[in-house]
C-alpha cells in the first residue's frame, strides 16, 4: 500500500471484529510510527493511553449510562462552531443523513438514533481504545500538531490491515474518562480512536463520505 492509497482508502470504521485482538507490540509500533509526525519546534505534545479489558468496559459503562440518561456532558473544548451555518451545516447533514439512511434509521425515531449513537461508547466493538490527551497549557499550534499525529497513526494502522474511527464523542464525558485513565489534572482529553480489524460484511463499514473537489477550495494566486 502506498501513501496515497492509505489516505484515500481510509474511512471511519464503525463495526470491528471484537474477537481479533491486536498485540501490544503492534500497538506500540503504530504509536512509534505516528510519533514521527511533525510538530512545531519538535515539541511532540501528544500523550496516549491504550485501553483494553476491564478499564475499557468501565469507560463504556459509564459513558453509555450518561449518554442514555440524556446527560449531554460538557466538553473542555468546543469541537464544533457554536453557531452552525452554511456550508458547514449542510455538509454535516449530508454525512448524518447518509449514515442513517444507509442503516435505515429514521432521524425522527429518537430511540433508534440513541441505539445507534451509543455504539460510539462501545468503541464500535473494537478491541483497542486509544485516548489522546494534551497538557492544558499547550496552545492552538499544538492541536495542529496533534491532528498530524492522529492521521499518521490511522494511516500506519492501515498498512497492518487495521482500521480506525476517530471519536470526539467521549469529550463531553471527559470528567468520567480522565479519572478512569488515571490522567493527571494538567491534561485535557483531545479525542479517542477505536482501533481493530474491521468486522467482515458489516453494512455500516460500506459508508463512504464525499469530498469537495480541490478546485472548489484552492486558488492559485500567483
Ligand atoms: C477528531 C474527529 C472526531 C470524530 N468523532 C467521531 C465520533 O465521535 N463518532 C463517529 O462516529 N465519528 C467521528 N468522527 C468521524 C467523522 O465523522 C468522519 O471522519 C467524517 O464523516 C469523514 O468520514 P471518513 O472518516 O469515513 O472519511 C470523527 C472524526 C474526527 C477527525
Amino acid at each position: 500500500m502506498n501513501v496515497s492509497e492509505a489516505i484515500v482508502g481510509r474511512q471511519s470504521i464503525r463495526a470491528f471484529d471484537s474477537t481479533r485482538e491486536v498485540s501490544d507490540d503492534l500497538i506500540m509500533y503504530l504509536i512509534d510510527i505516528a510519533g514521527r509526525a511533525p510538530s512545531g519546534s519538535n515539541i511532540q505534545p501528544w500523550q496516549v493511553y491504550v485501553v483494553r479489558g476491564d478499564r475499557k468496559e468501565r469507560i463504556t459503562a459509564e459513558c453509555s449510562r450518561r449518554f442514555l440518561e440524556g446527560d449531554e456532558g460538557d466538553a473542555e473544548y468546543h469541537y464544533y462552531p457554536k453557531n452552525w451555518r452554511q456550508p458547514y451545516i449542510g455538509r454535516r447533514r449530508e454525512t448524518g443523513f447518509g449514515l442513517y439512511g444507509l442503516l435505515g434509521i429514521d432521524k425522527a425515531d429518537t430511540e433508534a438514533v440513541q441505539r445507534y449513537r451509543v455504539t460510539n461508547y462501545q468503541f464500535f466493538g473494537a478491541p483497542v481504545a486509544l485516548f489522546f490527551t494534551i497538557d492544558r497549557d499547550m496552545e492552538l499550534g499544538s492541536w495542529l500538531d496533534y491532528g498530524m499525529f492522529l492521521q499518521s497513526l490511522m494511516l500506519a494502522a492501515r498498512e497492518e490491515g487495521l482500521e480506525s474511527c476517530p471519536q470526539a464523542a467521549f469529550c463531553p464525558y471527559y470528567d468520567s474518562v480522565m479519572p478512569l485513565l488515571e490522567a493527571p489534572d494538567e491534561q485535557m482529553l483531545v479525542c479517542a480512536i477505536s482501533l481493530g480489524y474491521p468486522a467482515a460484511g458489516a453494512l455500516v463499514n460500506t459508508f463512504r463520505t464525499s469530498r469537495l473537489a480541490a478546485n472548489t477550495f484552492t486558488r492559485f494566486v500567483d
